[in-house]
């Protein structure tokens, strides 16, 4: 196995490995390792099936809990995330978000596995919200670490959210419904249970207020973070080509799927891995 890092900043790329060959536990353990250090995996020329998908997700962990979509029938686990060429509605996965936020033990981990993708545009861009952390002032660090911050997925998948309501025109079965309302708080800063380090937890998509602060202040914090997270030195980009599977470590990072290949036809298939309550 083969891993160069992608930037100066994090993600690397993993080649010489097939994970369809039935990995050894040495292997595995490599790829933890590797996934621990770089945060962003990009596995090139992979030759999944949808069952090998599942099995080699399987050797990393549990199957994650994915609601408000249609999963692939016969495989409760895999989304296909699908956009055709003449589609014109709103993309899945288009703002910055961490996977599932919202959620009282979010995912650990998303896979996802490119099937079709546009010659040009496409990618999908990160941000290592332990950097985001790291490079805050001590005084703000410390005004941050402790408080909590609320999360939902009512502006995505609520009745009157960006995906609330079924769209016919729509390649992926999205099906918002009033269970997006919840509202659930987790700490600001969260400590990876892997390497220990502190990771800024807020994304633009689901963090919608931080508890026991004024609208005002909230809000006007919130944006600074959110801002702060994304600035480009703290981020990686993934080109994608077919056979590639990239593999992000959700509980430090925020992703964006970007909206740049109009008239292009996109398929993956997307795995989450189950995560732990974050602290
Ligand atoms: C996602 O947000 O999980 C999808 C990202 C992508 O399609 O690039």
């Amino acid at each position: 196995m083969r891993i160069k890092p992608l930037t100066g900043a994090f993600g690397a790329e993993v080649t010489e490995i097939d994970l369809r060959s039935g990995l050894s536990g040495k292997q595995i353990r490599a790829i933890e390792t590797a996934f621990s250090e770089h945060v962003v995996l990009v596995f090139r020329d992979q030759d999944f099936d949808i069952d090998s998908f599942e099995v080699f997700a399987q050797s990393l962990g549990h199957f994650g809990d994915t609601p408000f979509i249609t999963p692939v029938e016969g495989h409760p686990n895999v989304v296909r995330v699908l956009r055709e060429r003449d589609e014109e509605g709103p993309l899945f996965g288009s703002g910055w978000h961490s996977d599932w936020s919202f959620q009282t033990k979010p995912p650990s981990a998303t896979l996802l596995y490119a099937v079709e993708v546009p010659d040009e545009g496409g990618d999908t861009a990160y941000t290592n919200q332990y950097l985001a952390f790291e490079t805050l002032s001590d005084s703000m660090q410390k005004l941050l670490d402790g408080l909590s911050a609320v999360h939902t997925a009512e502006r995505s998948y609520g009745p009157g959210g960006t995906f609330g309501r079924p769209d016919p025109d729509s390649s992926m079965n999205i099906r918002g419904d009033e269970s997006a309302v919840v509202r659930q708080a987790h700490p600001l800063v969260r400590t990876h249970p892997v390497t220990g380090r502190k990771a800024l937890y807020v994304n633009e998509v689901y963090t919608v207020a931080i508890e026991n602060m004024t609208s005002a202040e909230s809000s006007a914090l919130l944006k600074f973070l959110f801002e702060h997270s994304r600035q480009i030195g703290l981020t990686c980009r993934v080109r994608w080509r077919p056979g590639t599977l990239t593999m992000w470590d959700n509980r430090v990072t925020q992703h964006f799927a970007i909206n740049d290949y109009s008239g292009s036809r996109r398929e993956m298939y997307r795995i989450t891995l189950a995560g732990e309550k974050p602290n």
